[in-house]
């Protein structure tokens, strides 16, 4: 798992326990700082820093990221508020297997403010976006969303709260069957198999 804060998403899978159906062998963040790292070690699941600062360009920082992933022997990858793009080589070397939970109904409101993007356009609904991560930035394939009222009075703190009472249960749900195997994509078009 990928992250760069809170990490309410990894506790989230954290708390799922047996039932997520897949074991979390590392988790990375880009931030040394990052509260979801003392998740992991809370949880006794290795974590590990690679500095963005610390490489040329982001190539050299999505080869680091990779082998780090690779070397973990993970088999996908979920980010989780992991806040820096990757180049194609990520996706490249791990081909629908990366996962991305976005705090908006994609493809309204791309990119690292959604929240604060919904707000400001006025928008009566938002929700959560779990999709796979393709060449270009929250663009692949919808996996799952779920719809969040926008009330009268919101800020985008009590906003972002609802949005992530909904990641919270919608991610582990959405990483437990792709662990079972029962999410297939066709072109733009993923499909849910009903559970054996
Ligand atoms: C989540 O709400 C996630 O949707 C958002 O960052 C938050 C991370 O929270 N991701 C993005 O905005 C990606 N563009 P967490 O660290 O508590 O899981």
């Amino acid at each position: 798992m990928l992250v760069s804060g809170s990490g309410s998403n990894l506790q989230a899978l954290l708390d799922a326990g047996d039932d997520l159906g897949a074991e979390i062998v590392l988790v990375l963040s880009d931030k040394a700082d990052a509260y979801g790292l003392e998740r992991a070690r809370g949880a006794g699941i290795p974590a590990a820093v690679v500095r963005w600062a610390d490489h040329a360009d982001r190539a050299a920082f999505t080869t680091a990221v990779c082998d780090a992933i690779q070397g973990a022997g993970a088999e996908a990858v979920v980010l989780a508020g992991f806040m820096r793009i990757l180049s194609a080589e990520a996706v490249e070397r791990f081909p629908l297997r990366i996962l991305n939970i976005h705090p908006s109904l994609l493809p309204s409101f791309p990119g690292a403010h959604a929240v604060e993007d919904s707000l400001a356009h006025g928008a009566k609904v938002t929700g959560v976006t779990v999709h796979f991560v393709d060449e270009q930035v929250d663009h692949g394939p919808v996996i799952a969303q779920r719809p969040v009222l926008i009330e009268e009075g919101d800020d985008a703190d009590s906003l972002h709260a609802r949005i992530q009472q909904v990641e919270h249960q919608l991610y582990p749900e959405v990483v437990a069957a792709f662990a079972a195997g029962r999410i297939t994509v066709e072109g733009r078009t993923v499909h849910w198999e009903e559970p054996s």
